[in-house]
């Protein structure tokens, strides 16, 4: 008895594995970004995304200091540079890479959603497989992506105007910051020839300094424009804030080829 049923499930799954290799060979499987999934796969891809994300962020630990203005000005500048052509900024139009994606990235405003702040900073660092999601941590520091976490968790209530301003500043800040001619305001390099960040361990413990990831230099490209982006007015508009100190900061020495 026993032993039929036995027979019997392995004549299924015999036929089961049959089936499924006949299907992919077949080529008959759906692979095209431009067709959405149908709503099953597409549950079954999200909630894995969802159970993966949450228990991976478990081992993460929250490092102080997210909500420092540096960081976020950080994060900002970066999430210009590298993620806005994707998860489309408040008052901008998406791209055609990001119109073209499936599934579809998120708006900035929207990417945050339910995720904790160690969520965000899983998935900026490893990326989601099939999606079009690169992972950052392969190329950036810890600190880097926890900057990233700030701003995002900070852009979730900025609308358009609020979102140009906030760049605004935050470029500037990073001029400061930098030294004359480090940011982006007026020239175009583009981040991927940046000098490669620093090792990080994705998704062990971070640590738990909010200052910047002892003393390497920032990426030079943090603050870079992308031409689509269109809406910095110059960089002649520099105003100065005055309550932003970064003397405690030490990029001083960092080594940018760009000058005004
Ligand atoms: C080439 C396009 C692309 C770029 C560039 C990109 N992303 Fe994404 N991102 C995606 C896509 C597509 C998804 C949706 C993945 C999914 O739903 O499974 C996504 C999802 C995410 C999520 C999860 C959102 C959610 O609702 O679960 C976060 C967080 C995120 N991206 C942050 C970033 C950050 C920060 C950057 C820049 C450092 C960035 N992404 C750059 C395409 C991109």
């Amino acid at each position: 008895m026993m032993k039929a049923f036995g027979y019997g499930v392995f004549c299924t799954l015999v036929l089961a594995i049959a089936g499924i290799t006949g299907l992919v060979a077949s080529g008959s499987l759906p692979v095209a970004a431009a067709k959405p999934e149908s709503t099953l796969v597409a549950w079954l891809l999200h909630t894995a995304f969802e159970r993966r994300v949450s228990r991976e962020a478990t081992s993460i630990q929250l490092p102080a200091g997210l909500d420092v203005p540096e960081r976020i000005q950080e994060g900002a500048r970066n999430f210009a540079s590298m993620c806005s052509g994707c998860h489309t900024p408040p008052g901008k139009e998406a791209s055609v890479v990001s119109r073209g994606l499936n599934p579809s990235p998120p708006k900035l405003v929207n990417i945050k959603g339910d995720h904790s702040a160690t969520e965000l900073f899983w998935v900026i660092s490893n990326g989601v497989r099939m999606s079009g999601m690169p992972a950052f941590g392969p190329t950036h520091s810890e600190g880097q992506i926890w900057a990233l976490v700030s701003f995002i968790g900070y852009a979730e209530s900025l609308d358009a105007v609020g979102y140009s301003q906030y760049l605004l500043e935050a470029r500037e800040a990073g001029h400061q910051l930098m030294g004359e001619g480090a940011t982006g305001d007026g020239h175009h390099h583009r981040h991927f020839d940046e000098e490669p960040a620093p090792e990080s361990d994705i998704g062990a413990t971070p640590g738990s300094q909010s200052e910047n990831h002892s003393g390497e230099p920032e990426p030079t490209a943090v603050d870079d424009a992308p031409e689509r982006m269109g809406t910095e007015g110059g960089s002649s508009d520099h105003h100065d804030h005055g309550e932003h100190d970064h003397t405690e900061h030490d990029h001083s020495e960092h080594d940018h080829g760009d000058q005004h």
